[in-house]
């Protein structure tokens, strides 16, 4: 079933959107239509957290409670999920709910504009999670920023949810929920809007159709790049793809030789899934943005936008990723070694798309991962570095080293992994493979980093990764 109309859950009834503007954000229909005033709009660049709404998606028959960012949401992407917004806690007999009980309770506010954000973090994660840690309570606020109250009440509030009673009237609603998100999550979305277009295909088949008539259209995943363009260049996108509404695409797979990520699969996913195996990994996309963010952004939107400073794109080359092309013909398989080619150009082809993400094992290697950033949550890297070596009997015998940040695109070590091979990692080779990254790379200044620091930074991380090597007793002969 296709539709130009929107249908999303609100206030225990479907509503509808007829035709909606393909670029309407989501906070400024909330303020401005549906007339509801606590989400604040602070940055209209996912930075801040002031206008964090909750989102309910049917996942197994379970609703599954993300908190997003609704400044840098597109309004036609809400179709089939539940909107909540911080007005929807309070219960129809006026009782706060008990995360607001709890804000109230520990002076959680001062002068207010943060604290719907707030409470809404804390929300989704009294909803998602039945036991919560301090380093959950401190991971569910990184994308909400507090400039009078300070964070210790508000965490203070947040660790008073522990023992409290789950059940609120969302849960007790649960039945009733399911059922409504049932019955919308059946249908595709076309819209033509003035002079605006705005797809939402369920099936890559689907996808594929589109995609042969519409080969200049942007593909638009969890739309943390994208909608910037919006809402900071103010510029118009007059045809947009959405392709987290194909659930085909939305998986982790793993056959022992490789993981394999399907586009649509958002980051929060992933590093859960890849800590098993790669915990640095996870140690990584646990610092990348926020919550918020990883709970839309996918990995294949961040290898699309080809940033030199994005967080997987380091990682993903040294463990020698590799992507799934797809047009509306064929599709192709490129080592990720072979995709960048500039600053922000890939190899992609108009009409051609990321499938997926291929991260092979390496099960004897070390794989050692690093973010270095002006602010240690939700902030962007000046360096991020990954370090994939395989040491046998003390002696390095391969090694993928990528930079992020020290080039125009993120950019192996050569110099350097030279150095490296086939010798023994002591004080000497440490030395001189700092020395060697000089060769390797010509860094910029910029706002985040200046060019001496980052070099400075790049040559630590791998003095780190070796001390770190050594530490653990993986081998025995640095220092
Ligand atoms: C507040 C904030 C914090 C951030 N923090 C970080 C951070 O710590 N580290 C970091 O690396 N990045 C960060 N980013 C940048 C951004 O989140 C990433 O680049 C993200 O991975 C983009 O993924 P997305 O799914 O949201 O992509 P989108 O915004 O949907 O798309 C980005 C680009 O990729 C294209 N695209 C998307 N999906 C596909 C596909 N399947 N095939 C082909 N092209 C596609 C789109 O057309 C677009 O050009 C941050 C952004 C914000 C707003
Ligand atoms: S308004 Fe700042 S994150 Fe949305
Ligand atoms: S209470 Fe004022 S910014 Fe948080």
């Amino acid at each position: 079933m296709t539709s130009s109309n929107i249908e999303f859950v609100y206030q225990d009834r479907i509503f509808e959107i007829k035709n909606p503007d393909p670029n309407e954000i989501l906070l400024n229909y909330i303020r401005t239509k549906l007339k509801k005033i606590g989400s604040k709009n602070g940055c209209s660049e996912g930075g801040c957290g002031a206008c964090t709404v909750v989102l309910g998606e049917l996942k197994n028959n379970e609703i599954n409670y993300k908190a997003i960012n609704s400044c840098i949401t597109f309004l036609p992407t809400l179709q089939g999920k539940q909107l909540i917004l911080v007005e929807d806690l309070i219960s129809k007999d006026g009782t706060l709910h008990p995360v607001q009980q709890a804000m109230v309770k520990y002076h959680g506010s001062q002068c207010g504009i943060c604290t719907p954000g707030f409470v809404m973090s804390l929300f989704s994660m009294f909803k998602q999670h039945s036991k919560f840690k301090d380093d959950e309570i401190k991971d569910s606020i990184a994308g909400n920023l507090c400039r009078c109250t300070g964070y210790q009440p508000i965490i203070k509030a947040a660790k008073s949810l522990k023992n409290k009673n789950k059940t609120d009237h969302f849960t007790k609603n649960k039945n009733n929920t399911i059922n409504l998100l049932k019955k919308i999550n059946n249908r595709s979305i076309v819209i033509y809007n003035k002079g605006k277009k705005y797809f939402a295909p369920r099936y890559v088949q689907e996808l594929k159709k589109i995609l042969k008539k519409n080969i200049n259209a942007n593909f638009l995943s969890g739309g943390t790049d994208l909608s910037l363009s919006v809402t900071k260049e103010r510029k118009d996108i007059s045809s947009i793809i959405y392709m987290n509404s194909i659930k085909e695409l939305n998986y982790i797979k793993n056959n022992n030789k490789y993981i394999e990520v399907g586009a649509s699969t958002p980051l929060i996913e992933l590093e859960s899934y890849i800590e098993k195996y790669y915990p640095d990994f996870t140690k990584i996309l646990k610092r990348y943005g926020s919550p918020q963010i990883r709970n839309v952004a996918t990995v294949a939107g961040n290898i699309a936008t080809a940033s030199p400073i994005g967080d997987c794109l380091p990682l993903l080359l040294s463990l020698n990723a590799q992507v799934v092309l797809q047009d509306f013909k064929k599709s192709k398989i490129l080592f990720l070694d072979n995709f960048f080619i500039s600053y922000r150009k890939t190899k992609l082809k108009k009409g051609q798309f990321i499938r997926s993400i291929r991260i092979p094992l390496f099960k004897g290697n070390i794989f050692k991962s690093y973010k270095v950033s002006k602010r240690f949550d939700d902030d962007i890297s000046s360096v991020c570095a990954a370090f994939n070596l395989e040491i046998i009997k003390n002696k390095v015998q391969s090694t993928r080293i990528f930079f992020g940040g020290m080039a125009e695109i993120p950019k192996r070590a050569v110099y350097c992994e030279k150095i490296l091979s086939n010798s023994l990692i002591t004080e000497e080779t440490v030395h001189k493979a700092k020395k060697a990254l000089e060769k390797d790379f010509t860094p910029i200044s910029d706002m985040r980093a200046s060019r001496l620091y980052r070099l400075e930074i790049a040559k630590n991380l791998l003095e780190k990764c070796c001390a770190e090597i050594k530490q653990k007793k993986l081998i025995s002969v640095y220092f």
